[in-house]
């Protein structure tokens, strides 16, 4: 009984260790200027330039909160570095704002307080997140999908372990 006792217990932290261990999909959490944050002389056009912002996405801006802040503006006011009439005010005081990036437009940020004329400034473009790959005709005698192969054994492994586990435990 002992031994059995392990082996199951390693049984269901192997099966939890596979589910923890899938590739993550879905939503990016973007943090705004990587590396540098939201921070003024930094060129945010060429930050944004070879991503792809999907719905579902968030921004994340990280900043010092004594001096900067994040204002959406619509595009004239980006273009122009105009803070007097925000469409939305994302600023929350911590230094650390979290924009939901959940519908298909484009999106201009800039900081206030003038930092704006010191480059930061940011306009994304929001898709819709590309289709999931379909089976190609040449392969479909394979299995369905990539999530199909991983998560349904995962979800039956974990289910016939938790149920050794309760019977033997
Ligand atoms: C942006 O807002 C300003 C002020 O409300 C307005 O004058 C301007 O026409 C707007 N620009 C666009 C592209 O809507
Ligand atoms: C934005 O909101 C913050 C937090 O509520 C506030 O302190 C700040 O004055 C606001 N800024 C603007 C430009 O509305
Ligand atoms: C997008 O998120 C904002 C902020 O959380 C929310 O106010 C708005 O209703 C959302 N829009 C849609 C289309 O879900
Ligand atoms: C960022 O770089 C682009 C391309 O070099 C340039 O057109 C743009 O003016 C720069 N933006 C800022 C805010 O410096």
């Amino acid at each position: 009984m002992e031994g059995l006792r392990t082996v199951m217990g390693m049984a269901v932290v192997l099966g939890i260790a596979m589910v923890v261990m899938l590739p993550e999909v879905g939503a990016t959490r973007w943090t705004v200027g990587s590396n540098m944050g939201w921070s003024p002389n930094f060129n945010y056009t060429i930050w944004a330039k070879d991503k792809h912002f999907y719905n579902g996405d968030w921004l994340f801006f990280v900043y010092d909160r004594n001096q900067q802040n994040v204002l959406e503006v619509n595009s004239t006011d980006y273009e122009s570095c105009n803070s007097d009439h925000p469409l939305h005010n994302w600023t929350t005081g911590a230094g650390r704002d979290v924009v939901p990036l959940n519908v298909t437009r484009k999106y201009y940020f800039i900081s206030g307080k003038g930092f704006c004329f010191s480059g930061m400034k940011l306009a994304v473009h929001v898709e819709n997140p590309p289709p999931p790959p379909v089976a190609s005709p040449v392969n479909s005698g394979s299995p369905p999908t990539y999530h199909a192969r991983i998560i349904i054994p995962a979800v039956f492994t974990i289910g016939a372990v938790w149920d050794a586990f309760l019977r033997f435990w």
